[in-house]
């Protein structure tokens, strides 16, 4: 399938929709809440789509394809995301915008970013203008077009900055002082989500990420800490670790995330919610637990740290549990070893298997677990 052939290229084609659509599923009559995901063809995005599609939304996508890939919409493909709601569009452009004024959702996720701290240090315009304008651009829309909520994805791994000594864990009342241009973009758009809701009313929320890993489709080796690990080990290659390794990280699994954005989409919450493990795990920890995954031998090589990363990051996520109902249920033990799997020939693993009884599936963890090439520290 080729990108530009479904829209022309001007990001935006299909006519306008009335909001609440009555649609024949399952033989009942039933309204169809209307989700738009920007990012959707991204990381998370691939996750995500496929999970609202599942729990009968109808759902549309805007994304420039600048990181995610048509592969990263294969799934929501497949469970049922129509193509003529694939929109080609920069968040940045009238047409980002025109998206929402045209399709016109009663919810917003809004996942697409730079979304890496490196380049963001390296060209900090262009972070700037795709993490703030993007945003304000879409808020604008959104208040516009009558948009019922707005959830963004924000970043628990930067928008405070270091963590104050004698804390364990950072909760959203924790001072912000970013030390990237990544996290001040993000905690600038945070605040720009807030603005709105004050001066338009409309509703908006940040869920404030901690690491997420998980299976991915794209192959970018060295830029996720976890997957550039399993695939150094599982290639007989020592894990490279960046500065001493004693920076910790929250870990979280891309489904637990998914499905605080599900249920974000279902309440009208509003303000920042730290979506984290509670769990801070040293990088050489994570070095370890990969060599014992793939039964390697322990040895670890370094390379220098990284320019603008903080040296611990830490989440109480109380107030999305307490909201939400959301807590993280994968540990990071069972996600490496499903990420580990394809490695490992014969095993068949998944994760998700000690989820409560009231936790959906993620319906994207039912297939081959690719490695996890991606992303890093957020
Ligand atoms: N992955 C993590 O660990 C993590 C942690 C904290 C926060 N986040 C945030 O979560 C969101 C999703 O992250 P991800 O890991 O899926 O990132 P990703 O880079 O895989 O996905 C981002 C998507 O946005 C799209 N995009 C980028 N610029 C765009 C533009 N100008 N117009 C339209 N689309 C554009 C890309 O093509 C891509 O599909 C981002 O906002 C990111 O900053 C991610």
């Amino acid at each position: 399938m080729s990108d530009r052939a479904l829209h022309g290229g001007n990001g935006y084609r299909t006519p306008p929709i009335q909001r609440s659509c009555r649609d024949r599923v399952g033989g009942c009559d039933r309204v169809r809440m209307r989700v738009l995901v920007t990012g959707g063809a991204g990381f998370i995005g691939s996750h995500l789509v496929p999970r609202l599609l599942a729990e009968g939304m109808r759902v549309a996508v805007a994304d420039d394809l600048s990181a995610g890939t048509w592969d990263g919409l294969g799934s929501a493909l497949q469970h049922g995301l129509s193509p003529d709601e694939i929109f080609i569009a920069d968040i940045r452009s009238p047409a980002g915008a025109a998206v929402i004024e045209r399709w016109r959702p009663e919810v917003v996720v809004h996942l697409a970013a730079q979304s890496r701290v490196t380049v963001s240090v390296r060209e900090p315009q262009h972070d700037a203008v795709t993490n703030i304008g993007g945003t304000v651009n879409l808020l604008d829309a959104a208040v516009r077009a009558g948009v019922r909520q707005f959830v963004a994805a924000s970043s628990g791994g930067t928008v405070y900055g270091e963590m104050p000594e004698g804390l364990d864990r950072l909760a959203e009342t924790a001072v912000r002082d970013p030390v990237s241009p990544y996290g001040v973009g993000k905690a600038a758009a945070d605040s720009y989500l807030h603005a709105f809701q004050r001066l338009y009313g409309l509703s908006t929320a940040t869920l404030l990420l901690g690491n997420v890993y998980g299976p991915r489709l794209d192959h970018a080796p060295g830029q996720d800490v976890i997957a550039s690990f399993i695939d150094a080990v599982s290639h007989g290659r020592p894990p490279v670790v960046c500065g001493d390794g004693t920076q910790t990280r929250d870990f979280v699994h891309v489904a637990d995330v998914v499905d605080a954005f599900t249920r974000a989409c279902h309440r009208g919450i509003t303000g920042a919610l730290n979506i984290g493990t509670g769990v801070e795990t040293s990088i050489v920890k994570v070095a370890r637990l990969v060599c014992a995954t793939l039964a390697a031998p322990i040895e670890i090589d370094h390379a220098p740290a990284r320019v603008g990363e903080v040296r611990r990051v830490c989440l109480d996520s109380s107030r999305a549990h307490a909201l939400l109902g959301w807590r993280a249920r994968i540990t990071l033990a069972d996600g490496i070893t499903a990420l580990a799997a394809p490695q490992r020939p014969g095993k068949v693993v998944t994760v998700g298997a000690r989820q409560a009884s009231n936790a959906r599936p993620d319906p994207t963890l039912g297939g081959p677990l690719d490695s996890d090439d991606h992303g890093e520290d957020h």
